[in-house]
This record gives C-alpha cells, sequence and structure tokens, in this order.
C-alpha cells in the first residue's frame, strides 16, 4: 500500500482563530497516513497564537510532524512554540529527522525551517560584510545539517519537510526580486546529493505547487494560498499519484 503524506504550510493561526482549521481535518484518516506541516503555522509567533496551534493540531487520528516558519520567529519564541507542540504529541523537526512506521514501512523525515540565498547564478555569496557572511552561512549550516540528517536516515521512503523553498520552480508568481528570500539552491543541493522521495515545502503564497530538483526529487509547494484547500495529499508510489 502507498504512504499518503497530507501537507499544508503558512495556516497563519490567530488568536480568533480557534477550531476552524480544526473543522477542516475531520475523516483525514481516511484520505492520509501522516499530516506534516510546513511552517508559518502562526501570525507573529507569540505563545498565544502557538497555544492555538496546539489546540487545532493535537490528537488528530494520524501522526502530525511539523517544522515552524519565520513568522513563528518573530516574537523570539520558537523553542517554547516547539516545546508546546511536543508537548502535545506534534513531532517539530529542527534540522533533524523522525521516522515513523506506517503501514509497514518506515516514513523518514527530515527537515526544519530551512533559509534563503537565492537559486545558482542569482544568489548571495560569503563576501563583504560579516552580516552576509551570516546570512549565506546560516544556510550552508542548515543544508549540511540535512545532508548529514539524511545520510543516516534508515527509512524506506525519504521525505524532506521545509518552511522555504530549495527550488525556483515553486517561486513562479512571485516577484523574482524576493526569490533570494524564499529559498536557497543549497538546500536542493544537499537534498539531491543523499536523496529523498518527495521535498514539502512553504513560504511562497503566491507561488507554484509543483517542481523538481536538478536531479528530479519531485518538489510540492503546500502553502494555504497556492493549495486552496486545507491540505494536499501526495502519494510515495511510483508515479505519485493516489
Ligand atoms: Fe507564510
Ligand atoms: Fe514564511
Amino acid at each position: 500500500m502507498s504512504l499518503r503524506i497530507a501537507a499544508v504550510g503558512d495556516v497563519h493561526l490567530g488568536t480568533d482563530m480557534g477550531g476552524r482549521y480544526r473543522s477542516h481535518l475531520t475523516g483525514i484518516e481516511e484520505k492520509a497516513d501522516v499530516l506534516l506541516l510546513a511552517g508559518d503555522l502562526t501570525r507573529h509567533g507569540t505563545l498565544e497564537e502557538g497555544e492555538v496551534v496546539v489546540e487545532e493540531f493535537r490528537d488528530l487520528p494520524i501522526p502530525v510532524i511539523a517544522v515552524l516558519g519565520n513568522h513563528d520567529h518573530h516574537s523570539d519564541k520558537p523553542a517554547e512554540i516547539a516545546a508546546m507542540m511536543r508537548e502535545a504529541g506534534i513531532a517539530v523537526l529542527h534540522d533533524d529527522a523522525v521516522v515513523l512506521d506506517v503501514n509497514g514501512e518506515r516514513l523518514g523525515v527530515v527537515g526544519g525551517k530551512g533559509f534563503g540565498g537565492g537559486f545558482a547564478g542569482k544568489c548571495a555569496s560569503e563576501f563583504g560584510e560579516p552580516e552576509i557572511k551570516a546570512f549565506v552561512n546560516h544556510t550552508k549550516r542548515i543544508a549540511d545539517r540535512w545532508r548529514t540528517a539524511l545520510k543516516e536516515l534508515e527509512a524506506d521512503r525519504r521525505v524532506v519537510l521545509s518552511h522555504y523553498s530549495p527550488v525556483n520552480d515553486t517561486l513562479a508568481g512571485e516577484p523574482p526580486e524576493i526569490y533570494p528570500f524564499l529559498g536557497s539552491y543549497l538546500l536542493a543541493e544537499a537534498i539531491d546529493a543523499e536523496g529523498a522521495d518527495l521535498i514539502l515545502h512553504g513560504h511562497a503564497h503566491m507561488g507554484t505547487e509543483k517542481g523538481v530538483t536538478p536531479a528530479g526529487i519531485r518538489v510540492r509547494n503546500v502553502a494555504l494560498p497556492v493549495l486552496g484547500r486545507a491540505y494536499g495529499v501526495y502519494c510515495l508510489n511510483g508515479d505519485g499519484r493516489c
């Protein structure tokens, strides 16, 4: 049986949205084996918004795995929000991996927030001011951690969950001027080096759902405004169709 991955990002829950997202998750276990959340779960990263996220996604009939996004960092409480989510049984990845047993197969999910920098030929480089070096270094460190996590991953199926995009295909529709703030080719380079079956990301609200890495790995932008529905479902069989 094929593994069915439900995914959505950028739900941007505010304190006025309690219960509203949850109503769209009824019966999700009929459609998917696991739910992946691709960051920007809150609007401003406050603890109050984090509590709404916990209540919307806790105790679902299928496992939930999340990464945080840039909005979830805005109030400098990402660790606290992640701890609240973990306390409620939601796995939160921070440049590491989790392996689940699903339908007798080991599903490995590697991921984290990711970061920007741009794409080959039009990207930031480690040159000049320390601030620019720190910006590029942040992405490089993340890409290195993902590479190591994928190398060490013992799983039958491999999914990478990110907030920022590893490719520019799925940014189509966004202004090209902001591509360097939407993702980085370094993420795709690391994933391509070790291999994965599927990459999911959010962040690019005006982007495009489907893309592919240079090595041919499927990439899906699951930002809520792109999907236009509560979640997408992606299958890990030969052609990816459910
Ligand atoms: Fe967002
Ligand atoms: Fe974002």
